[in-house]
């Protein structure tokens, strides 16, 4: 009788140990795929949060955006593309806006229009900042309808 308890709860065990031991390799694998989204081909690695300095524009030709961080931390990335034909728009450090060389669209640093044509506000890039840094989805634009706090990321 001793040795049938004995085994059943052996059994018990390893079944136990076997589901535990599945359980965690099912959690590390989707725990795993997560962090791997933030190295993908699509991510810009920018800087350091600390190294923005807050009220100035930061532009990145190759990633085709620019950085702005406001006075409380958040931080937004904004498309180089107007938003009506799809310019590449300049940052004028006289007037404090970008403006666009094609049609003379004209945005403020959080993107809103200030002169049309353009209709839109500049999309913003999904932004993550990870152990301080800041990375930036250079492939996901988000179109939005007017700038809100809530399109500011924080460290
Ligand atoms: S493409 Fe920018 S104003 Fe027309």
């Amino acid at each position: 009788m001793k040795v049938i308890r004995r085994r059943s709860f052996l059994k018990r065990l390893i079944l136990f140990l076997f589901g535990a031991q599945s359980a965690y390799l099912l959690f590390d694998f989707f725990k795993g795929n997560k962090e791997k989204d933030l190295d993908t081909e699509d991510i810009f690695e920018a800087r350091h949060l600390k190294d923005f300095e807050p009220g100035r524009i930061y532009p990145f030709s190759s990633g085709k955006f620019y950085l702005y961080k406001f006075d409380d931390g958040g931080v937004i990335a904004v498309s180089y593309r107007c938003t009506h034909l799809g310019c590449t728009i300049r940052f004028d450090e006289g007037s404090g806006s970008f403006v666009c060389p094609c049609h003379a669209s004209a945005f403020n640093i959080k993107g809103e229009v200030l002169s049309p044509p353009a209709t839109r506000p500049l999309d913003t890039l999904p932004v993550q900042i990870k152990n301080g840094i800041v990375k930036v989805d250079v492939n996901h634009p988000q179109k939005r309808r007017r700038f809100e706090r809530s399109q500011l990321v924080y460290g």
